[in-house]
């Protein structure tokens, strides 16, 4: 059977805010993998680099470079590679770069080209994405349901950039999903009969962008949705604080609701927050250079059995990663493929967050496109968890649309997370053992 490249093309499409991103086609005879680039709005200052032209074009944000690097510099390195070896080419895409985080290629260009090898080889083989990536893949994530939006994802006032309802109790993903789903219509009919019709617009990730500014009253309002759909006991909530964007770097200081905090009082307010409203999992409560203050928060909250995630703290790195896990800063890991450009790269950061006995979130970027990987990606790691955003936006509903597809592929072989969604490490003994690739180990 020929695995070989034979071809390699892009093109702009554009991603769910109307800025333009990358599309790559990756042929081998007759067969096409593609694949979609996303892009993040309230990124981490260590991400990989993400080009783009500048001048005049869709405001300074257009990706022509991107592709003449795609079709003139990356293609013709990489025709005639053997497509099924996901870790020979993303070593390859890396060495090209020669750069520590993708700065002279672009991230965009790589992840693209890196995501739509792996369709490639998957269909070449039959498979479906994730049981071509993992031989074991099986575990339906739950999902960390974003319905009220803050921060730089919409136009309010609330800090907190994400208020997520987590349906742990639920039997199987599609009736998380339900769930989730009945929740939102509750809550949506709650935001228009205490603040009027305009507080039910959305934000970037579907949520509500109801004018809130006090992170408690998010939380009570988002409890009393859940009631109203009545799943209280079988949901539990998590916040995206996205604090990079909270830290004031002269006063040393964070601002919330209208008033500074240091880390220690942020601390308490997020221990309050868990004491009152159930809250079992905080991504990027601090700063992503404020490492005292996250070993200090995790030794605190993580012993409470809450999940610390790191998002903009570890953005995907192996390097901030290892130095999070002998700091003792977060017990889990936010994975986004294009913080660190390759899908190997991106598996090697979430197994070596396993084996600290980390959890590891699968997530989306607020700029999406209607490409469904991750939700692939989530089951191919076993993971447990995926933030994709609210049931509502097509570029949303296109990733939790496909997890159906894939329970329902997956048959009587799915198990949903459920209140093991803390990862493979913390006592999921149904996928204890992480089994091997069924085409190439990417972890090697
Ligand atoms: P981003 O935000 O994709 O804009 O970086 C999402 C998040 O912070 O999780
Ligand atoms: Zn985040």
């Amino acid at each position: 059977m020929n695995f070989e490249i034979r071809s390699v093309l892009a093109r702009r499409i554009l991603d769910c805010r109307g800025y333009p991103t990358v599309q790559v086609d990756v042929w081998v005879g007759d067969t096409l993998g593609r694949a979609d680039v996303p892009a993040g709005r309230s990124t981490g200052s260590n991400e990989a680099v993400e080009l783009r032209d500048g001048g005049p074009r869709y405001r300074g944000a257009d990706i022509q470079r991107v592709i003449a690097t795609i079709e003139e510099t990356i293609a013709p390195h990489v025709i005639g590679l053997d497509v099924t070896d996901q870790l020979g080419l993303d070593r390859f895409l890396c060495e090209l770069d020669g750069t520590p985080n993708k700065a002279a290629l672009g991230a965009n260009a790589t992840v693209g080209v890196s995501l739509a090898a792996a369709r490639c080889a998957a269909k070449l083989t039959g498979l479906p994405l994730h049981r071509y990536l993992r031989a074991d893949s099986h575990v339906l994530p739950v999902p960390l349901v974003n319905l009220i939006n803050g921060g730089r994802l919409t136009s309010n006032d609330l800090d907190f950039q994400e208020f997520i309802c987590m349906p742990v109790g639920a039997s199987s993903f599609s009736e998380a999903l339900r769930m989730a789903s009945e929740c939102h219509m509750a809550l949506r009919e709650i935001v228009i009969a205490r603040y009027g019709k305009l507080a039910a617009n959305t934000g970037d990730e579907g949520g509500f962008a109801t004018p809130i500014v006090d992170p408690r009253e998010a939380l009570a309002i988002l409890h009393e949705g859940v009631e109203a759909a009545g799943y209280a006991a079988d949901m539990v909530y998590g916040l995206d604080c996205a604090a990079t964007q909270l830290w004031d770097p002269d006063k040393h200081t964070y601002r919330v609701n209208g008033r500074d905090y240091t880390t220690e009082q942020l601390i308490d307010l997020y221990s309050e927050l868990v004491r009152d409203f159930n809250v079992q999992s905080i991504e990027d409560p601090l700063a992503e250079e404020d490492w005292d203050g996250w070993a200090a928060l995790t030794a605190e909250l993580g012993s409470r059995g809450v999940q610390i995630i790191g998002d903009d703290l570890f953005v995907t790195n192996p390097q901030r990663l290892q130095r999070g896990i002998e700091a003792g800063a977060a017990n889990a890991l936010l994975w986004k493929v294009n913080q660190i450009g390759t899908l190997s790269e991106a598996i090697a950061v979430a197994e070596m967050a396993f084996r600290a006995g980390y959890g590891v979130c699968v997530s989306e970027r607020s700029g999406e496109t209607e490409d469904p990987i991750i939700a692939d990606l989530v089951v191919a790691l076993n993971a447990g968890q995926i933030k994709t955003g609210s049931p509502v936006r097509g570029e949303r509903t296109a990733k939790y649309n496909r997890l159906f597809q894939i329970e329902e592929w997956l048959g009587a072989d799915a198990v949903y997370a459920g209140r093991q969604f803390k990862g493979r490490a913390t006592g999921r003994g149904n996928v204890a053992d992480s089994g091997s690739y069924a085409s190439r180990d990417l972890t090697a």
